[in-house]
């Protein structure tokens, strides 16, 4: 069954906990926390401080989503406040071995990001030492922007690469997904779907899980 990491980007950010609780009892399998610094995005989000605050609350756990340029100088502090899978950006580290590397050695799941205009064969040489690939099917930055279709075929290329090399990397898929086109996405490789507005903005988080669900033929 596939898994959602609903992101709290879209949720109230008053009543922090409550969602948390929320998605959590509508059956997110984790919880998707996207740091922006205004710099490599435009627009800035929540920072270490925050995660810790949500570590304490959270059952499931913490895919923290860097945003950030120069993320090695923050890595470890992610980690401290409570991250259990932390991905940095292809596109805003000079050295991703040396990032992915100091994630991993400390005991943290290690995910790359690509954006929609960077090709999965930038990938190649560093695929085998990730334990996720976030696939951005929007550009990075806001959240209720709509799915960019050729990113099916990015994430079929994508899909193609892990089991040509009989790697283990999960691919989770972020931007634009929603209840319609889960099963699409999924189908084409996804193993975690990120769901922002779609998620938190509908209203009823149940619902929302019983409707994919129900597109899975699951309910
Ligand atoms: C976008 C963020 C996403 C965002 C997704 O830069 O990385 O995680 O919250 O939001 P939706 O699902 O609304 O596109
Ligand atoms: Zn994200």
């Amino acid at each position: 069954m596939i898994r959602i990491s609903p992101s709290l980007l879209s949720a109230d950010f008053s009543r922090l906990a409550e969602e948390v609780r929320a998605a959590e009892e509508a059956g997110a399998a984790m919880l998707h926390v996207d740091v922006m610094d205004g710099h490599f995005v435009p627009n800035i989000t929540i920072g270490p401080v925050v995660v810790e605050a949500l570590k304490k609350v959270a059952k499931v756990p913490l895919d923290v989503h860097l945003m950030i340029s120069d993320p090695d100088r923050y890595i470890p502090d992610f980690i401290k406040a409570g991250a259990d899978i932390l991905t940095v950006h292809l596109e805003a580290t000079a050295h991703l071995h040396r990032s992915v590397q100091s994630i991993r050695e400390r005991g943290v799941r290690a995910g790359v990001s690509i954006n929609p205009a960077t090709p999965v064969r930038l990938l190649e040489d560093i695929i085998q030492d990730t334990d996720m690939v976030l696939l951005m099917s929007v550009n990075p930055g806001f959240g209720g922007q709509d799915f960019i279709p050729y990113s099916l075929t990015k994430l079929r290329q994508l899909k193609k690469l892990i089991s040509d090399r009989g790697l283990k990397t999960e691919i989770e898929v972020d931007g634009g997904v929603k209840p319609e086109n889960a099963r699409e996405v999924a189908d084409a490789g996804a193993d975690i779907l990120v769901m922002g507005s779609a998620f938190f903005k509908s209203g009823d988080y149940r619902a929302t899980m019983e409707k994919i669900r129900r597109a899975f033929g699951d309910a």
